[in-house]
């Protein structure tokens, strides 16, 4: 039963938000506060497979108080983001990437795959419905959430037998208040993210959840974000709460941990390896020790560090912060690779720039 009715009835009825408040939400939309007119919603169940896909007014989702994503948390999503292109139009950036992912994800949590046409034709629906929230800020973009969830009324421990799949879509602009100046980062050393053969590729709620006490503390040590160690031997650099990580020496090349299971394939992460060995620059797909990279930033080995991801695009890394003392990069600043690596994937995800492997998809 996985062929899905993938013909979604679009309700446009006209927006809830009158025309001047949404001018007036979109001038400093922040992240993720400030939600669009529509939504996507398409069920599933057992017997019936993927049915009943409408683009709707947003509103409240009845939830009975026994649905099993409220108890066993099955549940998954993606983030990706559509941009106002300088012809007026709106384009989305890879977003069969992010449908690819979300089958895996949904794989690992013995959820039913989303078709990927499906995934697809819900995130572009959504956007042209409400073409008139993407921001035209510089910064800003519509941050499309797709997200699935358990909804089978049941408390046995079992995959549930029902699921939604719904896209909602928040303006957004810099996920940084500081923007694109470089943030300083926490060394979880009591807390992990994802252990090997856990859930730490997929795109998985419970993995927030439990990144949440360790962001917290990066927040009380005065720290921006927070940096995962790998769960065996404490020692090798993951990724952050909800970014990849960059490092940048001086011999011009790059290196960034491997996908070994425990880490996110980010989108950002692929286009920006992709973009660097483009230039002729070496990328390492190797582990990288929190000692080492103590050790290159005070010997200047390591020129730059990054964050990456689609909510904060590149974030330069500019202070790491242990439990027995702070190391600072170069000179604690946004250095030139991330800076021009951000311009270059910038002006590809505007349309503003040759897009020579076909990232950008045209609404
Ligand atoms: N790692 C984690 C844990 C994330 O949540 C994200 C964000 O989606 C990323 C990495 C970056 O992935 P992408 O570049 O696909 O947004
Ligand atoms: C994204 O970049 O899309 C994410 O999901 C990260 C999240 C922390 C907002």
């Amino acid at each position: 039963m996985d062929q899905p009715n993938q013909h979604f009835v679009v309700d446009t009825h006209p927006g809830i938000v009158p025309a001047e408040q949404r001018t007036a939400l979109l001038a400093n939309p922040g992240f993720g506060k400030v939600f669009t007119d529509h939504m996507a919603i398409v069920r599933y169940s057992q017997d019936r497979g993927w049915h009943d896909a409408r683009i709707t007014a947003r509103a409240p989702i009845p939830l009975d108080p026994a649905s099993a994503v409220l108890h066993y948390a099955q549940e998954i999503f993606e983030g990706l983001k559509a941009y106002r292109a300088e012809d007026g139009g709106a384009v989305l950036f890879r977003p069969g990437e992010n449908a690819s992912r979300f089958r895996l994800s949904a794989e690992r949590m013995a959820m039913p795959a989303v078709p990927e046409e499906m995934f697809v034709e819900a995130c572009r629906l959504v956007t042209t419905t409400d073409r008139a929230w993407i921001p035209d800020s510089p910064d800003g973009s519509l941050y499309l959430r797709p997200f699935m969830f358990a909804n089978e009324v049941f408390l046995g421990v079992k995959p549930s037998s029902e699921y939604l799949f719904l896209v909602i879509a928040s303006p957004v602009g810099a996920y940084f208040k500081g923007g694109a100046s470089a943030v300083s980062i926490w060394v979880s050393d009591e807390y992990v993210r994802a252990a090997p053969g856990g859930t730490g590729a997929a795109k998985y709620g419970g993995n927030y959840a439990a990144s949440l006490k360790a962001q917290a503390e990066a927040t009380e040590n005065g720290c921006d974000q927070v940096v995962f160690l790998d769960a065996v031997e404490r020692r090798w650099i993951d990724e952050l709460g909800g970014m990849n990580v960059f490092f940048v020496f001086e011999d011009g090349s790059l290196l960034t941990p491997p996908l070994g299971g425990s880490i996110l394939p980010g989108i950002t992460r692929d286009s920006l390896i992709t973009l660097a060995r483009d230039a002729g620059r070496t990328v390492r797909e190797e582990p990288y020790a929190i000692d080492q990279w103590a050790a290159d930033a005070a010997s200047g080995r390591l020129r730059e560090a990054f964050a990456c991801g689609t909510a904060a695009v590149i974030t330069p890394i500019g202070t790491v912060k242990r439990r027995d003392g702070a190391f600072k990069i170069a000179d604690g600043e946004a250095g030139p690779v991330a800076t021009s690596l951000r311009q270059q994937l910038v002006d590809i995800q505007r349309a503003k720039a040759p897009d020579p492997h076909g990232w950008v998809q045209r609404l």
